[in-house]
C-alpha cells in the first residue's frame, strides 16, 4: 500500500476538498478526484467515466474533475473499496459482490436470475422507490456512498478446454469466481469447484493451470484477454452482473449544493452512455475474440437454470432482502 499512499499524496486526492467544496489541490484550484477502475482503457466503463470527468470539469468551471486510474493501478477492488472508505482514493467502480460483504442486502442484486436483461437491471437499480436506503446504508459504518451503477451484462462460463454443455461438464473444474459466498455457491450449483480470486489475477491463473475456467461478460473476456488462455465460451448466461460507483461520503457531503446537482446530472448521463455503449462493445468483443480463435457455444440452459434458481431461496434470509427481490422481480413483469 505504500506506493498507493505515495501516489495519493502526489496526485491531490479528494481529501483536499475544503468544507464548502470550492478549494482543492487541482491545477486550476479545483479538486481532481481519483477513481479506481480494474478495467482497461478500451472498456466502456473507462470510456464513459473518462467522459464524465471532462463534462464535470467543464460544467463546474474546473471546480471538480475525475481522473480515472484503469487496470487496478490503485488496487484490486477489495483494496479500492478500503481506500475509498479511508478517503485515500475518492471513487471506485466495484462489483456488487464486494458490497455484499459489507451489507448482505446487496446480495439480492448479485443473484442469478434476478434480472432478466440489462434494461430491466438498469431500471431497477436506478429506481429510488425500489432501492430505498440501500445506497446510503454504508455511510455511517464505512464512509461510503453508492451512487448507482453500470451493467456487467450477462455473464457466462469459459474454459481452457471445452466447451461445456451441462453442469456435469464442469465437474472437477476449478472455476474462478468473485470474492462472494453467493458466487461460490453459484459455481458449485453449476457443477464446478469454486476458486475466489481478484479479477487481475485471472489471466495468469488460467494460463498456468491454477484455474480451468472463469465466468464473465464478453467485454471482459476480450479486453482482459482471457480468451487467449481460456478460449471456449459457453453461453450459461447465469447472471446479469452489476458494478457500482462508490464515493467517499465525507467528500460527497463537502460539495456545494450547486455542484452536487451538476455531479448527479453528469453521473446520470454517464451511466446512460455506458448502457448505450454496452451492446456495441459486446458485439465487437465477440468478433475480436472469434478472430483471435475463441469459440462461442450454446449450453443446455434448463440444466443450469434449475440449480441456479434455487439460490434465491437459500440466500435470501431477511425481510429487506425479500422486499428488494420482490420489487426487482415485479419490475420485470
Ligand atoms: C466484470 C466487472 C468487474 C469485476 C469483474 C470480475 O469485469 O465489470 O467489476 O471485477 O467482472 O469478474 O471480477
Amino acid at each position: 500500500l505504500t506506493g498507493v499512499t505515495a501516489l495519493g499524496l502526489a496526485a491531490c486526492g479528494g481529501g483536499n476538498a475544503s468544507e464548502d467544496g470550492t478549494a482543492g489541490g487541482g491545477a486550476a484550484g479545483g479538486t481532481t478526484m481519483r477513481l479506481a477502475l480494474n478495467q482497461t482503457e478500451e472498456h466502456p466503463s473507462y470510456i464513459a467515466l473518462d467522459n464524465f470527468g471532462e463534462r464535470l470539469s467543464e460544467a463546474t468551471d474546473g471546480r471538480w474533475d475525475v481522473d480515472v486510474f484503469p487496470n487496478e493501478t490503485l488496487g484490486a477492488q477489495q483494496e479500492a473499496l478500503q481506500l475509498v472508505s479511508d478517503g485515500t482514493v475518492d471513487l471506485a467502480i466495484v462489483s456488487g459482490t464486494q458490497l455484499e460483504n459489507l451489507n448482505e442486502d446487496f446480495l439480492v442484486f448479485n443473484l442469478p436470475k434476478v434480472f432478466d436483461d440489462v434494461d430491466h437491471q438498469m431500471k431497477v437499480i436506478h429506481d429510488q422507490e425500489i432501492v430505498g436506503d440501500l445506497y446510503s446504508s454504508l455511510e455511517d459504518s464505512n464512509n461510503l456512498t453508492v451512487l448507482g451503477g453500470f451493467t456487467q451484462g450477462a455473464r457466462s462460463v469459459y474454459t481452457t478446454d471445452g466447451p461445456v454443455e451441462t453442469p456435469e461438464d464442469l465437474a472437477g473444474k476449478k472455476l474462478r469466481v468473485q470474492e462472494s459466498d453467493l458466487h461460490i455457491a453459484m459455481a458449485e450449483a453449476m457443477g464446478a469447484a469454486a476458486t475466489p480470486m481478484a479479477y487481475g489475477e485471472v489471466y495468469t491463473a488460467l494460463q498456468s493451470g491454477v484455474l480451468d475456467a472463469a465466468e464473465n461478460n464478453e467485454v471482459s473476456f476480450y479486453t482482459a484477454k482471457h480468451f487467449e488462455v481460456a478460449p471456449h465460451w459457453s453461453y450459461t448466461n447465469h447472471l446479469v452482473g452489476l458494478d457500482y460507483l462508490i464515493i467517499n461520503t465525507d467528500l460527497l457531503e463537502g460539495m456545494s449544493e450547486e455542484d452536487r446537482a451538476i455531479f448527479d446530472e453528469e453521473w446520470q448521463a454517464t451511466y446512460e452512455e455506458h448502457t448505450q455503449l454496452w451492446d456495441e462493445a459486446t458485439q465487437e468483443a465477440i468478433e475480436q475474440a472469434k478472430a483471435g480463435g475463441a469459440t462461442f457455444t450454446e449450453v443446455d440452459s434448463a440444466a443450469f437454470d434449475e440449480p441456479l434458481s434455487a439460490l434465491a431461496d437459500e440466500f435470501i434470509t431477511n425481510e429487506s432482502q425479500q422486499a428488494l427481490y420482490d420489487a426487482a422481480r415485479a419490475a420485470a413483469e
